[in-house]
């Protein structure tokens, strides 16, 4: 298994956890200037009272200004009111004519401005807010300005800043609590699945069920149990193919025990030779079963030949599998040969194999061919590849045993032939493992079988 495999459940929440952090964040710094907005509105306007006041008991503007009057500000001392309140009057130069603080002109400050201007400053190390005024009084300018000190602007401030930002804290926390607990929850379904095959036996394909699980992992699930099925029927037809076979195997073995015990137990020499005989030919046919069922398995996907393609010359082994059968097809007044390409026609492939399938080809095309009769086999190229094919003109393969004459063990009853049915499965198993097309045909004029295997070209 990879090491770096990644949990559904903890990318998620490392998702989660960064949004809902720069949620908070953003929110923090904008419910912190809006704060500081709102919180204030309300104290400016107590400072601009505080500034008309004075500028009432000074008489500012009206031509006839007392600024020797000392008008009563807050100092601090007063729990209630924590800040500290300084005026300061000034001509319009900025030089200060009365007033208890040394506050400077806001430099943003104009002559001409007609309506009050707020500022922010420092003061001894605190942090200040003031506000000014512009008077105009016998043609001279006068400015008043009053600051104060803003404890308790900064109380409220962090009042609200807390009433939001620990509850959204919360919520946040909250958030991520519920949601790794409904993940936990949504991939419990997941998990059980994950248990429920584990502890399977090993031969239980039983489909999984998954009902219960979230329709996003439906779609595997549904593969996995349609690959679940198919295992299933690949099993049952290797269980088949395994009894079929034994099957096979007991007819010459059981032929072989009573043959030899009869052999073993007679005195006369003409039937013990008879035993022999028959032993003979039971060996034969469980050898020659036996090495039809190596062929098979050689030739399965995942068989122990599967990689050793090597370029071939198939008209060469066309002929050369063709001379190989001159003798048994002589035997039996079958003319059998070779008609076909000359030249040399490429493909990739396995030898051996393909000589397998070539002669299972013949073995049929002479087994169910009558005496007198005729055998081509032959080697041409096509427009895909190129083609072999082994054709005869014997009882032929009526259309409805086609599809069924390469399954294994299938025969056609009343041939007159032994044989366990498995020279077509073998043919069909090479063809496969040569990316090859196999086509069951009649004969040319309608009588016989013509099998040909077209080659892709490589
Ligand atoms: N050339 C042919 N002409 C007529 N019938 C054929 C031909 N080739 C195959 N068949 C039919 O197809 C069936 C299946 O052939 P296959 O080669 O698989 O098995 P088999 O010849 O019966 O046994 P074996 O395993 O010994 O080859 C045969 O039983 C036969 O009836
Ligand atoms: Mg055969």
């Amino acid at each position: 298994m990879k090491n770096n495999v990644r949990s559904l459940r903890s990318y998620l929440m490392q998702r989660l956890l960064i949004s809902l952090y720069l949620l908070w964040l953003v929110s923090t710094v904008v419910g912190y200037f809006a704060t500081i907005n709102y919180a204030n509105q309300p104290y400016d306007l107590v400072l601009l009272q505080r500034a008309n006041a004075v500028a009432a008991e000074l008489k500012l503007g009206s031509g006839h200004e007392e600024l020797d009057v000392v008008p009563f500000l807050p100092d601090g001392s007063d729990l209630g009111m924590p800040d500290r309140v300084v005026y300061t009057v000034t001509d319009s130069e900025g030089i200060k004519l009365a007033g208890n603080g040394n506050t400077l002109r806001p430099l943003s400050y104009r002559r001409d401005r007609p309506g009050p201007l707020f500022s922010n400053g420092e003061r001894e190390g605190q942090k200040t807010r003031m506000v000014s005024l512009t008077f105009s009084s016998n043609g001279k300018i006068l400015q008043l300005h009053v600051s104060e000190t803003t404890q308790q602007r900064q109380a409220l401030i962090r009042g609200i800043l807390a009433n939001i930002v620990i509850p959204e804290l919360l919520l946040t926390l909250i958030a991520l609590a519920v949601v790794w607990y409904g993940l936990k929850q949504g991939l419990r379904p997941l998990e059980q699945l994950r248990h429920e095959v584990l502890n399977r036996k090993r031969d239980d394909l039983r489909q999984l069920d998954g009902d219960e699980a979230p329709a996003e992992v439906r779609p595997l699930i549904d593969a996995v149990n349609d690959l679940l099925e198919r295992l299933k029927r690949v099993m049952a037809a290797q269980q088949r193919f395994v009894a079929d076979a034994a099957h096979q195997l007991r007819t010459p073995l059981a032929g072989l025990k009573t043959q030899s015990e009869l052999a073993l137990r007679s005195n006369e020499p003409q039937q013990k030779q008879h035993a022999i005989e028959y032993i003979h030919t039971s060996t034969e046919h469980g050898i020659r079963l036996v090495n039809q069922l190596l062929a098979l398995a050689r030739n399965e996907p995942g068989g122990q030949n599967a990689d050793n393609f090597t370029a071939l010359n198939l008209t060469k082994l066309a002929q050369e599998g063709t001379l190989h059968w001159l003798p048994m097809a002589q035997e039996k007044n079958i003319d059998l040969g070779y008609e076909g390409a000359s030249a040399t026609v490429t493909v990739q492939g396995d030898t051996n194999s393909l000589l397998e399938m070539l002669n299972n080809l013949i073995d049929n095309a002479i087994r169910y061919t009558a005496p007198g009769g005729l055998i081509t086999v032959g080697v041409s190229t096509t427009p895909q590849g190129a083609e072999l094919s082994v054709e005869d003109n014997g009882t032929g393969i009526e259309p409805q045993h086609r599809e069924r004459v390469f399954e294994r063990f299938y025969r056609i009853l009343g041939s007159g032939q032994s044989g366990s049915g498995l020279g077509l499965a073998i043919v069909a198993e090479v063809a496969k493992r040569h990316n090859a097309e196999l086509k069951l045909d009649a004969g040319s004029g309608g009588t016989g079988t013509r099998i040909s295997i077209f080659f892709p070209r490589h």
